[in-house]
């Protein structure tokens, strides 16, 4: 017997239910975005985000069924990212999942959000099984996680100041794109020189192989303003190659060193900043060059989606995780 689960996923400004069939198949995918709406304001507006979950999950969750040929007796489990995010958002998602769960008696399955995204890998590459490394690098998280189990983390490298998409997504709007910046960077860096403008590479006391991108970030910010304030022109298309170049530089060095220290074979990449085109390219040639196996999501699963909380929810609900009516969403949540 097949083992179907429905995901929902609400943390940021994405609406987003799917249903999985044994983890790894998609029967089916809905996204209702909010990004239109956000980049009037320049970025995600936390309550905002809530109210039109709140609007639009009922359809977004029934269109999933639907397109599943699927109902809800057909399930075996309601999966619902319930940390970590915007709390208002999160609480959208999560307490439709409880209503959902107690009204059809299905049980309900809390996941991680990072574990969603790591998850990702498994649609995209049914030969994948952990024990492997992965990188994950969004708008909220940074980090470097052993992935021991498929449900078994051990964070060994995390972010000290900004996420990588956070600096991904100041730098873009101080150069003048729009949100969500990160992916005008890419198209932008496409046809700029990397080596146009020297940016610093961060020193990060403590753990070596953690973190930081607040320095980098600064210094494209102050690049720019220093340029207007002595009326010269910057080549924006290359200082965000040179920002790409160096923000995958630095992602890249320390996922080979890690892999290197920790004995893993396998490197995966995921979250948001996955998509990056500069940062797949480096990361994969250095697993080519080092000898990794490197696996990493379509530009379609690298953002949030219901698909990686369905795929994650499978692997939640076979290992046991389930919760009750008390579950609450949590604003912050360390993986493992
Ligand atoms: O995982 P995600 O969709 O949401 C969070 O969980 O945060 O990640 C969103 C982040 C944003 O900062 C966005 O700018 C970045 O991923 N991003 C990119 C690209 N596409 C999305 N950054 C660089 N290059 C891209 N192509
Ligand atoms: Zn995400």
């Amino acid at each position: 017997m097949s083992v179907i689960i429905l995901g929902i996923e609400s943390s940021c400004d994405e609406t987003a239910a799917a249903v999985s069939c044994d983890g790894r198949t998609i029967l089916s995918d809905i996204v209702a975005s909010q990004a239109d709406e956000h980049r009037k304001f320049g970025g995600v507006v936390p309550e905002l985000a809530s109210r039109r979950h709140c609007e639009n999950i009922l359809s977004t969750v029934d269109s999933a069924l639907s397109a599943a040929g699927v109902t809800l007796a057909d399930i075996d489990a309601v999966a619902v990212t319930y940390a970590p995010g915007l709390i208002g958002a999160l609480l959208v998602g999560t307490s439709f999942a409880k209503g959902l769960s107690m009204a059809s008696g299905k049980p309900l399955v809390p996941v991680h959000h990072i574990a969603g995204h790591i998850a990702s890998n498994y649609i995209a590459h049914a030969e994948l099984e952990p024990p492997y490394l992965c990188l994950v690098a969004s708008g909220g998280h940074t980090m470097i996680v052993c992935v021991k189990g498929y449900t078994e983390y051990e964070v060994v490298a995390r972010t000290h100041d900004d996420a990588a998409g956070e600096a991904f997504d100041k730098c873009a709007r101080v150069l003048g794109f729009p949100y969500p910046g990160g992916v005008h960077i890419d198209k932008a860096a496409r046809r700029g020189d990397p080596r146009a403008y020297k940016l610093p590479m961060p020193h990060v006391e403590g753990n070596d192989l953690d973190f930081s991108f607040s320095g980098l970030k600064t210094a494209v910010i102050n690049m720019v303003h220093n340029a207007s304030q002595k009326g010269e022109t910057i080549d924006a298309d290359s200082l965000a190659a040179s920002f790409e170049y160096t923000a995958a530089r630095i992602l890249t060095d320390k996922t080979i060193e890690a892999a290197k220290r920790f004995g893993y074979k396998k490197i995966a990449f995921a979250g948001g900043v996955s998509a990056n085109t500069g940062v797949r390219t480096m990361l994969g040639k250095a697993c080519a060059k080092h000898g990794f196996d490197f696996y990493v999501p379509p530009l379609s699963l690298c953002g949030d989606n219901g698909s990686m909380i369905a795929c994650q929810g499978y692997y939640d609900f076979m290992a046991g995780k389930r919760a009750d009516e008390s579950l609450n969403a949590l604003a912050t949540l360390t993986l493992g």
